[in-house]
């Protein structure tokens, strides 16, 4: 069985074609990028508008498929830009009224979580999901996938973007940071701040801004303190969550996760605990279709499947309100 999956919490529309089996037959996008800064949500949604129909080309010609090779719709119906996740809830019921197939919305957070376990075989892991909107340590207890600690503000991705913003490096501003970081182990302390189990970078990033402001300070400098901090506040959470729920395993997930460093600092602190770190591919840990056709297929595989009047979009629906049909 095929299901064809729809991306669009934000700036990435996706399609991908997933087998029953979790195998990719393809996963394609395009995303919206702008010179000048902000994501206006209704040019996004234009963006999306305009480019559907070629991603759709694009995924069934790369997967070699016609559209009636097509068994299941799966498409994002949470959390994300209210102006992005219409366009694909729209296509989704279209294509699914069309084909006269079954259609499931899927949680974005919780497929970035299950592409992530499909990949790298983990079983049962903590996750420490970091992306752009969004910073959370999930795992799963009791038919939900739970929040254990998030950021009390900004998403760590945000954050980073923002800070590169104020260094002029452009967007996305995480790999560029990442690479001048290299460039420097000078050590220059900043707040660290963690709450309880969650954490928060708006202290942060206006110290690093009077930092900036003040010319005292190299580049190279603050780029690899600032991954030394934020990093270090995001595993000590993780592994805090990683205690106490006695799992052994964490998974990396979301665009921030792409950052050698981090994956370097995970994979020390499992070492040091005797537990292992799992990071798919890059292309599984940005924003992809393929996460929410993976999503799609276990949810139909329990038995869920919307009806098409009920194919909403669930813009501000959060992780630990879902049920987890598919899992004991
Ligand atoms: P979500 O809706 O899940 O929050 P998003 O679109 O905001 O998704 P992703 O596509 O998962 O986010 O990730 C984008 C973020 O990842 C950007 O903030 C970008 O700067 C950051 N990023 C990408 N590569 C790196 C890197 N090498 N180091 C640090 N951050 C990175
Ligand atoms: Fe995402």
């Amino acid at each position: 069985m095929n299901c064809l999956g729809i991306e669009s919490t934000a700036h990435t529309f996706g399609i991908a074609i997933v087998t029953t089996k979790g195998k990719v037959l393809s996963n394609t996008k395009k995303v919206f990028t702008t010179k000048t800064g902000g994501m206006i949500p209704a040019k996004v949604a234009d963006f999306h508008v305009a480019n559907c129909d070629q991603v759709l080309a694009d995924a069934l010609k790369q997967a070699k498929l016609k559209l009636k090779d097509i068994d299941l719709i799966s498409y994002s119906a949470a959390p994300g830009i209210g102006h992005s996740l219409r366009i694909g809830a729209m296509f989704a019921r279209s294509l699914a009224v069309n084909l006269d197939k079954p259609i499931v919305g899927v949680n974005h957070c919780i497929a970035h979580l299950e592409i992530g376990k499909l990949m790298t075989k983990a079983k049962n892991p903590v996750l420490l999901y970091a992306s752009g909107a969004n910073t959370q340590v999930i795992a799963y207890e009791g038919k939900k996938y739970r929040i254990f600690g998030e950021t009390l503000d900004i998403g760590v991705g945000n954050f980073i973007d923002a800070f590169a913003r104020e260094l002029e490096l452009g967007f996305p501003g995480g790999p560029k940071i990442e690479k001048l970081a290299l460039k420097s182990k000078n050590y220059i302390e900043l707040p660290y701040v963690v709450k309880g189990m969650d954490v928060s970078f708006g202290g942060i990033l206006t110290n690093l801004k009077q930092k900036i402001k003040s010319g005292k300070f190299k580049k190279e400098d603050l780029c690899y303190s600032t991954q030394e901090t934020v990093f270090a506040m995001l595993l000590e959470v993780s592994e805090r969550a990683m205690a106490h729920c006695e799992k052994n395993e964490l998974l990396l997930g979301g665009g921030v996760a792409c950052n050698k460093r981090l994956q370097q600092m995970a994979d020390k602190m499992c070492k040091e605990r005797k537990a292992k770190s799992f990071v798919p591919e890059n292309q599984y840990l940005v924003d992809n279709a393929a996460m929410i056709a993976w999503q799609g297929i276990l949810q139909h595989k329990a038995g869920e499947i919307t009806r098409i009047e009920d194919a909403v979009i669930r813009p501000y629906e959060r992780t630990d309100d879902v049920v987890i049909n598919y899992l004991e």
